[in-house]
């Protein structure tokens, strides 16, 4: 689907050539002359329409526009929020109309309300085939999105664009089923973007993975017949001496628990568990058409999670990467089991900061729900940057508490820690556990199995939160001019310590 920003008033949307027109009228709209004006005051005086977003009216062959069809949308106060839903109402209105090219107009609004719009549109107008042979595929090629002044908001719009690229890569991956989307396809991947885009990438398979110790990794991977793998993609956007951000995403690719089996319902949607590998991928994916100015890493550790005669088990004793022994108590918790090893090795690029994306705890969508991910942090720089960036996209994430005492009940009679604890805080003990294996570097860790996919009768995965980290990313460029120095955090200086002391050694 092609996007294109254009400075168009509601005259020149009367002359569009277009399938649909989309006009959004916000509070504020004063009518001109031309006849989506004239259309709409009337409208609007006999409450055939309301400025409310969501509300609509439809027309067909309106005197004085050359679409055919054309669709007001109240637009409320212009806000994303408001643009969003009045996008979202208009989307639902024209599927399976058969709409090619579609023109939006979008009188005096922010940039902010333009991203908000192209993701709307883009996550509309998606549809899942690659499995299906009767569904038609997305017939919407061509979308224009008309502003009052597209110099204005040219920056958010290519954004925004940039961004959708990567939510949909995401959801596609997430939608793929478990026995297309294994560990190998999610390194076919891998290796497919990055010689598209012109990145670094390795996947390494079970061989270099034993080389690396990766012992906690390799315990969940030994139950499946499926290989795992490790990939390692790295982006550089900026001089090779600028230590990168680092991203790692949990890719089990089907969590059935393992010895510690799960129920049957809705086990299907453990297919779901790679939305941490996926929101990455779907991360570099974007970062290929924006090519911001800085270096991006990015970690997947992949495999799956099954039961069987070679399966790990309640009571094994793993060693980590970083050499500390755990004591699987529950199979099922074996998404840090899995993490642990990929922030180890996240060590050796001497990152600016290490962000995981996981699908890791039921606990966290009884906390949260579907509307914020879980946020964890052990940098406040970091936390408020990653707080800002999931608002600007509209793909919120809410701040967790690392409190201590929360990691007690970790405690193991037979390893240095025990990768569960008791029922409470469930998402917040996992974050303790991830907490020891990244104390080299500032951290922050994004709980997303309430936000990575929707279930029920629209289940499918949301390519969340790849908004958020593109836009933070994005935000971490550094400014055109000055260089102004970044102050140092606690948790930078701690772990800028705690690094000079471990090369001491
Ligand atoms: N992938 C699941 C987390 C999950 C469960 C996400 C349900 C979304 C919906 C994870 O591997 C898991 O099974 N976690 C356990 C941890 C428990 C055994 C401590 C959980 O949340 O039940
Ligand atoms: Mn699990
Ligand atoms: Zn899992």
């Amino acid at each position: 689907m092609d996007f294109q920003l254009k400075t168009l008033g509601l005259a020149g949307a009367c002359t569009e050539k277009c399938d649909a027109l989309v006009v959004l009228i916000g509070e504020d709209f004063k009518p001109g002359k031309d006849a989506i004006s004239r259309l709409a005051a009337d409208a609007l005086k006999a409450r055939a329409l309301e400025r409310s977003p969501g509300k609509l009216l439809s027309a067909w062959r309106a005197q004085g526009v050359a679409a055919p069809r054309l669709l007001l949308a109240g637009g409320g106060d212009g806000s994303a929020r408001a643009v969003r839903a009045a996008v979202r109402a208009a989307m639902g209105a024209l599927r399976g109309t058969g709409v090619r090219k579609l023109v939006l107009c979008l009188p005096q609004v922010s940039g902010l309300a333009v991203h908000a719009a192209v993701s709307a549109v883009s996550e509309s107008s998606y549809v899942y085939v690659t499995t299906r042979s009767r569904t038609e595929p997305r017939e919407l090629a061509k979308v224009v999105v008309g502003v009052t002044d597209a110099a204005d908001v040219k920056t958010p719009f290519e954004q925004a664009r940039g961004a959708a690229r990567g939510i949909e890569y995401a959801r596609e991956l997430g939608n793929l089923p478990p026995n297309i989307a294994t560990p190998t396809r999610l390194g076919e991947e891998a290796r497919k973007l990055a010689r598209s885009a012109g990145f670094q990438c390795q996947v390494l398979g079970p061989k270099e993975v034993a080389r690396l110790r990766m012992g906690s990794f390799m315990a969940v991977a030994q139950g499946s017949r499926e290989p795992l793998r490790f990939i390692v993609l790295k982006y550089q956007g900026a001089a090779a001496s600028v230590s990168p951000v680092v991203l790692v995403g949990k890719g089990i690719t089907f969590d059935s628990g393992g010895i510690s089996i799960k129920p049957a319902p809705e086990m299907d949607e453990m297919k779901f568990d790679m939305g941490g590998a996926a929101s990455v991928l779907g991360t570099f994916r974007a970062l290929a058409e924006l090519r911001p100015k800085l270096n991006v890493v990015g970690l997947i550790p992949s495999c799956e999670n099954m039961p069987g005669g070679a399966a790990f088990k309640p009571g094994d004793v793993v060693t980590s990467m970083s050499g500390q022994t755990i004591e699987v108590l529950n199979t099922d918790a074996e998404g840090r089991l899995i993490l642990c090893d990929a922030l180890t090795y996240a060590e050796r690029f001497e990152p600016t900061c290490v962000i995981d994306i996981a699908t890791l705890t039921g606990a966290c969508v009884v906390a949260l729900g579907s509307v914020r991910s879980g946020l964890f942090s052990t940098d406040d720089e970091l936390a408020h940057a990653l707080q800002e960036a999931g608002e600007t996209a509209l793909d919120p994430c809410w701040r967790m508490p690392l409190d201590d005492d929360y990691g007690d009940g970790l405690k193991s009679n037979f390893a240095d820690v025990a990768n569960v604890a008791g029922r409470q805080g469930g998402a917040i003990t996992a974050a303790k556990f991830l907490q020891r294996f990244a104390r080299m570097y500032p951290w922050a860790h994004l709980d997303i199995a309430g936000t990575a996919w929707k279930g029920g009768p629209a289940k499918g995965a949301t390519g969340r939160p790849v908004g958020l980290l593109v836009q933070y990313l994005l935000s971490q460029q550094p400014p055109a001019s000055s260089a102004a120095r970044k102050s140092r955090s606690p948790a930078r200086k701690a772990a800028a310590s705690t690094r000079a002391r471990t090369r001491a050694r």
